[in-house]
């Protein structure tokens, strides 16, 4: 399995066009199947829609640019410990997203654009991860002591 990034970018395209109902459906399908995660989100979803559209579009234009993507993708992890997102929150929204293109590309949606999007995703929520991973390691917090008196100014 490999990622196609033709495919990745044209799908990405397609529902770029199609908009914010794009966005609706996902937080529908969500929503509805993993109900465990509607806490997690404000009451009023008009904002965070269009961020996490513009976000997916986002990593479906660049996937063939990774000195851009992965930067973004570690400050998008990092940024993601303050919602409490943890590694198994990704997987709900990585179903989420991908039963979303499906029901928007119809008849496009082909088995090699699925096992693209799958393996895509997979990456993009494995450098959230790890970057979230490396923010929070413990190993980060060791004592750090002083040995002397700074001189009088
Ligand atoms: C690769 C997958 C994801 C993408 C592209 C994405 C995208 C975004 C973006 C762009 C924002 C707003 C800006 C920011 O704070 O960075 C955001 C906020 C948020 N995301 Fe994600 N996200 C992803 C995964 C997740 C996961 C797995 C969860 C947990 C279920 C989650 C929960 C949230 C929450 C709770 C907010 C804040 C909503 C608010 O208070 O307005 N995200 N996401």
């Amino acid at each position: 399995m490999s990622i196609n990034i033709q495919l990745i970018q044209s799908s990405g395209a397609a529902v770029k066009d199609l908009g914010v109902p794009v966005a609706e459906h996902f937080y529908n399908y969500m929503f509805t199947h993993f109900p465990e995660v509607r806490k997690m989100f404000p009451g009023d979803m008009t904002e965070q829609r269009i961020r996490l559209f513009n976000s997916v579009i986002l990593i479906a234009t660049t996937i063939d640019n990774l000195e851009v993507l992965v930067p973004y993708l570690k400050e998008l992890g990092i940024s993601h410990i303050k919602y409490d997102t943890r590694p198994e929150h990704y997987p709900i929204v990585g179903k989420s997203l991908l039963n979303t293109l499906k029901h928007f590309l119809g008849a496009a949606w082909t088995q090699e654009m699925a096992e693209s999007w799958i393996e895509a995703y997979n990456l993009a929520s494995t450098v959230c991860i790890e970057a979230a991973y490396e923010a929070m390691a413990p190993s980060r917090f060791v004592p750090v002591t002083i040995d002397d008196v700074p001189p009088a100014v």
